[in-house]
């Protein structure tokens, strides 16, 4: 995939000392850059979905470490704002383990520069580098784990995704999406059928909007179609991102996944999950230990915009959930494509 070929909007730009952040509650109608000059305008971002997507929210807490720290006046605080910003910026939200990968980068980093007797401008300029390091890290992974995934699809198939896993939840094109991008590059004719992802609608807002901006043949669903459309021989495949896999190849990606799962089991249809190395968490033993966000109930009660639920109902709303590792297909990663078992094949990975 190249650059040069990719439209896509940027969702993070560090730029001018300050951190220009897509607000992704606006789109499709509005493309707004918000200017993010304290670690607290970051949290806030995170928190609200201003910036969402496992990878896109570890890039932009790494920035939220260097504003976080920009003020200090010695090396000693210096390393003990960055040390309070990763501890802060932490509590963010709970379930995308590239958060607490990206603010661990960033403490080591730190920690290792200050060992090392630098000027306090050197360690400043030193940990925005690391930052700038970990976005462009992102966007060459997802080139790859496009490569890898495209070669499990040929031409001329239909594909179902949820949620949105596409270059605005990471530094560029994405990881579900990286393949399609790589298909319309290519010249090949994938049908992406997008679930529109109830309660906050990433995949109508976010994937239909970021495919259809690039001409990949993209087709809006809503969750409940998805079974129904697969009756009818239209989905090939299944390709999701993930928030967090766990070492036994468990996987936490956006409500309503596990239900996707199932279905394409039910039909024959592989199950495909793209992620980076660091959505996979070994210190996770299974699912079952991975926290579920769960979110406010008006994202169901007045998620449109207006009330379209009795007044003091019940409601449950986690973000997430767990898709067992039996329906998993294959993780597709930047180091190539892991199958069963997962919990040797995962380990595997990171001893290589
Ligand atoms: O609540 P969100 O929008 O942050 O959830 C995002 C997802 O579930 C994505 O599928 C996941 O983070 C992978 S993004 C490459």
């Amino acid at each position: 995939m190249t650059t040069e070929n990719y439209a896509g909007l940027q969702s993070v730009i560090w730029h001018d000392d300050k951190l220009d952040l897509l607000d992704q509650r606006l789109l499709p109608e509005e493309i707004v850059y918000l200017p993010l000059v304290t670690q607290e305008d970051v949290w806030e971002a995170i928190r609200h979905l201003k910036v969402r997507g496992a990878p896109a929210i570890g890039i932009s807490a790494a920035y939220g470490v260097v504003l976080g720290s920009r003020d200090a006046g010695s090396a000693e605080d210096w390393l003990a704002d960055v040390r309070k910003a990763a501890e802060y910026l932490a509590t963010s939200r709970p379930t995308a383990v590239n958060l607490f990968w990206a603010l661990d980068r960033m403490k080591a980093r730190a920690e290792a520069l200050a060992s090392e007797g630098h000027s306090l401008e050197a360690l400043k300029e030193a940990l925005l580098i690391e930052a700038i390091a970990i976005q462009s890290e992102d966007e060459e992974t997802n080139r790859l784990i496009g490569e890898h995934a495209l070669s499990l699809f040929q031409d001329d198939i239909g594909v179902l995704t949820h949620c949105n896993a596409g270059g605005l939840a990471t530094a560029k094109y994405g990881t579900a999406l990286a393949p399609f991008y790589l298909a319309k590059e290519r010249g090949m004719n994938i049908r992406v059928f997008a679930d529109e992802t109830r309660p906050v609608l990433q995949g109508a807002r976010l994937t239909a909007f970021e495919l259809q901006q690039a001409g990949v043949d993209v087709t809006l669903i809503c969750d409940n179609m998805a079974g129904h459309v697969m009756s009818k021989g239209w989905v090939n495949a299944v390709i999701v991102g993930t928030d967090r896999v766990a070492a036994n190849g468990d996987v936490a990606n956006k409500i309503g996944t596990y239900s996707v799962a199932v279905l394409a089991k039910a039909h024959g249809i592989p199950f495909y999950v793209a992620c980076p190395l660091s959505t996979i968490d070994l210190n996770t033993p299974t699912g079952a230990e991975i926290p579920i966000e769960e979110r406010n109930a008006e994202e169901i009660t007045e998620g449109f915009g207006k009330r379209t639920a009795p007044q003091g109902v019940k409601v449950y709303n986690p973000a997430f959930d767990i898709t067992p590792n039996e329906y998993v297909t294959a993780i597709i990663t930047e180091k190539g494509i892991i199958e069963a078992p997962f919990d040797v094949n995962l380990k595997k990975l990171f001893e290589q």
